[in-house]
């Protein structure tokens, strides 16, 4: 564990604090971060900027998933509830896990991901970071159902915010072991991205090799 600028970073599951002065060398710099934290916390967004910020390449894990079942991640939720989406989900991130070797990634996972106890191990087996995104939860619920609204969608666990609210306070503690915790109420992604940048000390690359391209 790495301790920037009052932040704690963990890696490879291993505590360390950070002695003023201490760096990463660049044979141990993180290439890979996962973005963690509840429904509307922006981890798509933020993801999205950070990936561009850094060029590394970007995934939405429930994007993965949803590819891999052939049905929208709600769809999932409608046909055969939470737990089988949880099995779903934990089986994607495994295999997302296994497809790294290396590959310099931006991750964003979805608000129940990094809860399960599984996948957290999993996750902190990798040695690299997690990041939780944090908004006050009235900020979270009003981004949800905006979003909702303007798909005309429904989304599953965002149908009423007492409930929404709950699960919230259920959850924080278990983000909250993230290796650093982010504010993204109000703020634009690029400086939240910017900010991820800096505390974790991520390198951008000058020039991403595609899949198939000659390098
Ligand atoms: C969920 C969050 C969603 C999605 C699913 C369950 C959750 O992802 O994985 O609806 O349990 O918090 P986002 O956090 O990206 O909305």
């Amino acid at each position: 564990m790495k301790k920037r600028s009052g932040k704690t970073v963990r890696t490879g599951g291993r505590a360390r604090k950070r002695t003023s002065g201490s760096k990463r060398g660049p044979e141990d710099a993180f290439n890979c971060v996962f973005l963690v934290g509840f429904m509307g916390a922006g981890k798509t967004s933020i993801g999205q900027a950070l990936g561009a910020l850094l060029n590394w390449e970007f995934e939405d894990l429930d994007d993965r998933i949803e590819r891999r079942e052939g049905q929208s991640v709600s769809e999932i939720f409608r046909d055969f509830g939470e737990e089988k989406f949880r099995e779903t989900e934990r089986t994607a991130l495994k295999q997302l896990l296994n497809e790294l070797q290396g590959a310099a990634k931006v991750i964003a996972l979805g608000g129940g991901a990094f809860v399960q106890q599984e996948n957290a191990l999993l996750l902190e087996r990798t040695g690299m970071p997690t990041v939780f995104l944090d908004a006050p939860v009235e900020e979270l619920w009003r981004r949800c159902s905006e979003q909702a609204r303007a798909l005309g969608e429904t989304r599953p666990l965002v149908s009423d915010f007492e409930q929404f609210r709950k699960r919230y306070e259920n959850r924080r503690q278990r983000y909250a072991k993230a290796s650093v915790t982010i504010q993204t109420g109000n703020r634009p992604v690029e400086k939240i991205a910017a900010e991820i940048v800096e505390s974790l000390g991520l390198k951008k690359i000058a020039m991403r090799v595609e899949q198939g391209e000659a390098e």
